[in-house]
């Protein structure tokens, strides 16, 4: 069968490589095409069978998981590593994604989670080339008579930096200023604020009502039942109500959701989670540019950097990270060219601090960038807001220019 996942098994113990042998054999698509003992085995293995999925023991003797990862990441660049451990601390975690793992798993897990792991992970990396070598042509699904939109996330590896006040008031800005069809995406799926700071309160009317459907294969029209037109201009798919339902929605529905929202607007807002797990991924994939936000405070910077590593590792190319810097001008005693110092490499964009700007409208539950606009914070997001819509502008007029079939041809990194 052409369309099976290719997999091998890598633990130094027998039983264990039985035990997942006979697990994936009940799986129709998988097929184990080989299982290892040791680092080297797996690597010699690897290289020689360039399996789609390598299933990997984090704890070996002579050669661990993370160092046989690491060496397998440029050796079969196209084969996923999945690593098991018994430790689920974070470090370990870091650790692997830096490595090149692609997801992580923590012993014991379920067969369930195993499989939709592998799945997951295969369709990622096959959605990866995929686009890579995709053809001048508009993609099947975002065929019709629109172009597709961009799809923007606004990240940070750590809360509290401003996430959602940036992308809340850069949704408004492109819609208001820039006369863009803007969607805004809460993606902070078990705490999400988007509802809080735009006053927004419905029953029924969030990506849990949707998630559940696009997961099971089913194909909604439009999202326009489930997505709320607000008065500042802008349409918004607000988070689940409560944080226990964010599990129904998995990272194949939110891709779903973001190409679905990306084919009806020419803006896709993304108020990202900070935390670094699956779901999140599936965003920061799916998206054309991600903000990542920082603030002036050490553990922000070093988070920062961990970020960046974990970013090319997940081969994101330089130019779809972008660093903003919130409350630039705060005086904490970490200058601008200190943080670009550590981390290596320059902030693209700089917000100012305004709290009296920020608190009022998020009292009010009205975006600043319509009660304040001319307020210095008010215009950092617009230009913020008209650089990102804007380099897309730049590309279609070297287009024109060049007079290529289709200017989608030149999104090489969709
Ligand atoms: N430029 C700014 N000037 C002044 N205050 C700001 C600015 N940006 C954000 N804030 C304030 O900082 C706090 C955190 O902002 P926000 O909620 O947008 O961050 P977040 O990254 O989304 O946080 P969370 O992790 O809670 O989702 C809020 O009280 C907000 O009002
Ligand atoms: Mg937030």
């Amino acid at each position: 069968m052409p369309d099976q996942i290719r997999v091998i098994i890598v633990d130094d113990i027998p039983e264990t490589r039985d035990h997942l042998t006979k697990l994936l054999g009940f799986e129709s698509d998988m097929e184990v095409v080989g299982s290892a003992a040791s680092g080297p085995e797996a690597l010699e293995l690897a290289t020689r069978l360039n399996p789609d999925v390598v299933l990997m023991d984090i704890n070996m003797p002579d050669m661990d998981g993370i160092a046989t990862t690491e060496l397998l990441s440029t050796r079969a660049p196209s084969t996923s590593v999945i690593m098991m451990s018994v430790q689920g601390e974070a470090d370990y975690l870091r650790r692997s994604m830096l490595a090149g793992a692609r997801e992580f798993l923590v012993k014991p897990f379920s067969s369930d989670e195993l499989t939709a792991s592998i799945r997951q992970v295969n369709a990622r990396e096959r959605h990866k080339q995929s686009s890579l070598a995709a053809a001048p042509t508009a993609s099947p699904s975002v065929a019709g008579n629109r172009d597709p939109g961009q799809v923007v996330a606004v990240f940070s590896p750590k809360g509290g930096v401003g996430r959602t006040t940036v992308a809340v008031n850069m949704a408004v800005a492109a819609a208001t200023e820039l006369g863009r069809k803007v969607v805004l995406v809460d993606g902070s799926f078990q705490f999400g604020d988007v509802g809080v700071l735009l006053n927004l309160n419905p029953r029924n009317k969030s990506i849990a009502d949707l998630a559940p459907e696009l997961e099971s294969g089913g194909e909604p029209e439009s999202l326009d039942t489930f997505v709320i037109t607000h008065s500042a201009g802008i349409r918004v798919l607000l988070a689940p109500p409560s944080p226990e339902m964010a599990e129904l929605v998995t990272p194949s529905a939110i891709k779903k959701v973001l190409e679905k929202l990306r084919a009806e607007n020419d803006l896709v807002v993304v108020d990202c989670a900070a935390a670094f797990n699956e779901t999140t991924i599936a965003i920061l994939d799916t998206a054309d540019v991600i903000l990542t936000m920082l603030s002036l405070e050490i553990t922000s910077i070093k988070n920062m950097r961990l970020f960046l590593e974990v970013a090319e590792q997940l081969g994101y190319e330089a130019g779809k990270v972008r660093l903003v810097l919130n409350r630039a001008d705060s005086t904490l005693g970490i200058r601008v060219a200190d943080v670009e110092h550590s981390i290596g490499r320059k902030v693209d964009h700089t917000i100012v601090s305004d709290g009296r700007s920020v608190v009022y409208a998020l009292n009010r539950g009205v975006p600043f960038f319509l009660s304040n606009k001319e307020a210095q914070v008010s215009q950092d997001i617009l230009r913020l807001a008209a650089s990102v819509v804007g380099e897309r502008e730049e590309v279609e007029v070297v287009d024109e220019r060049r007079k290529t079939t289709s200017r989608k041809s030149l999104f090489a990194w969709r």
